[in-house]
């Protein structure tokens, strides 16, 4: 949810092809992890979660990403996003172009995690969030291709970098392009179809006080004083809600300021995430100002790029649907595509020191892909005039 810094693929907005050609290995060809008894899903879980790849040092897991899909047939494309982060881009045969494009991202936030198996349950950093979609959106279309239920032309794999930082690697993916009539995105929903996820903004809020002997307030303005005001309003704020994505919600993530006891402090400042369930960025932006202004003309705000509540398709039958709170890749990817969000575990363990998910939802979860695209697939194709 960071504001997008946009920066030019090194491939001057081409891909850097390394495919493989089309003389391909053969489908399934076991390697030497899965070869030792475990299942391929859980042996393609851990080979990613053993790979540290928190935003900004992806390479080793889209390597191996690369890696293994040319391994098990398909032929693949990496997109250089920045320096040393690549999108890695799989699909069947020659056909880059598919009808359904199945996408998360490789990325985790800090700090790794190591892999650990505890009983029924794999810990770890991206267990959940979100090598566990990873790892089961590959399994579900390999399982596809093996039932001859999938062929050339059907569906793309695509994982993009930068999705916990900036949404860069998704952004870039636009310069692949390609279009689908439908895209899948992995992220964990507990394995329920998300009807839509909360738009966000994120803003720093700043005291300009005034230093001085703590014994002589009135000689000074006390910066932490004017904050905790301001943050005060901000917590009596009336934020807009809707029927479809519950209350607008705000947290206060970080707080900073003042030097030490004795000292009328001079600067203090707060950072904040608003998670948006109705309205703009921009309505919720004056809202805060507004407020804020109300206290001190002491205090600034400063705002980060936000996005709007996002409308997600649910018309496959058989899921369960739900709303999340969490920004996603969905609103980076141009395109009219219907667009699903689904995926194994849930965001309550993403991003904690306990982030691990049950065996039983990663094998539900390729269930659950294998279904989604091949209801897609079923649709019948989009007219191609305008
Ligand atoms: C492979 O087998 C060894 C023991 O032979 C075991 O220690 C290891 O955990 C297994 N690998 C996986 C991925 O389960
Ligand atoms: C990537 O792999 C190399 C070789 O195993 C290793 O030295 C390096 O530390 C890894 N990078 C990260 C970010 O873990
Ligand atoms: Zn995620």
């Amino acid at each position: 949810m960071r504001a997008a810094t946009f920066v030019a693929a090194t491939c001057a907005g081409v891909l850097c092809a390394s495919a493989i050609g089309h003389n391909q290995a053969p489908l399934h060809k076991p390697s030497s992890v899965e070869a030792n008894g475990t299942s391929p899903l859980l042996a393609l879980h851990k080979n990613l979660v053993e790979i540290t790849s928190t935003s900004g040092s992806e390479r080793n897991a889209s390597d191996f990403l690369k890696a293994y899909l040319q391994r098990h047939g398909f032929t693949v494309e990496t997109q250089d996003v920045e320096a040393n982060r690549q999108n890695v881009y799989a699909y069947l045969g020659s056909s880059r172009s598919t009808r359904v494009l199945v996408t998360s991202h490789i990325d985790t936030v800090p700090p790794y995690w190591p892999y650990e198996r505890k009983g029924d349950e794999i810990w770890g950093r991206g267990s959940v969030d979100a090598k566990g979609s990873v790892a089961s959106q590959i399994i579900a279309v390999e399982a596809l291709i093996k039932d001859d239920k999938i062929a050339e032309g059907d569906v793309g794999l695509l994982f993009v970098v930068g999705e916990e930082d900036s949404g860069i690697g998704m952004q870039t993916a636009n310069k692949l392009e390609l279009s689908w009539e439908a895209v899948i995105f992995g992220e964990p929903t507990e394995l329920k179809l998300a009807s839509g996820h909360k738009g966000g903004i994120g803003f720093t809020i700043r005291a300009k006080g005034k230093a001085g002997h703590s014994g002589y307030p009135d000689e000074g303005r006390n910066a932490i004083d004017l904050l905790v005001n301001g943050l005060a309003a901000l917590q009596q704020l009336r934020l807009p809600s809707s029927r479809e994505f519950g209350e607008t919600t705000l947290n206060v993530g970080r707080i900073e300021g003042g030097v030490a006891a004795n000292v009328i402090p001079e600067d203090a400042s707060a950072t904040a995430m608003v998670r948006i369930a109705a309205g703009t960025p921009a309505r919720i932006m004056g809202l805060i100002q507004r407020a804020v202004a109300e206290v001190s003309y002491d205090l600034s705000v400063e705002f980060k790029a936000g996005r709007s509540p996002i409308a997600i398709d649910t018309d496959i039958d058989g899921f369960e649907t739900i709303v999340v709170s969490y920004g996603t890749d969905i609103g980076n990817l141009q395109g009219d595509h219907k667009r699903y969000l689904y995926g194994p575990g849930t965001i309550l363990l993403a991003h904690s020191d306990h982030e691990h998910i049950k065996i039983k939802d990663l094998e539900d979860a390729v269930e659950g892909y294998k279904a989604l695209i091949t209801k897609n697939l079923e649709r019948s194709a989009k007219p191609t005039n305008v």
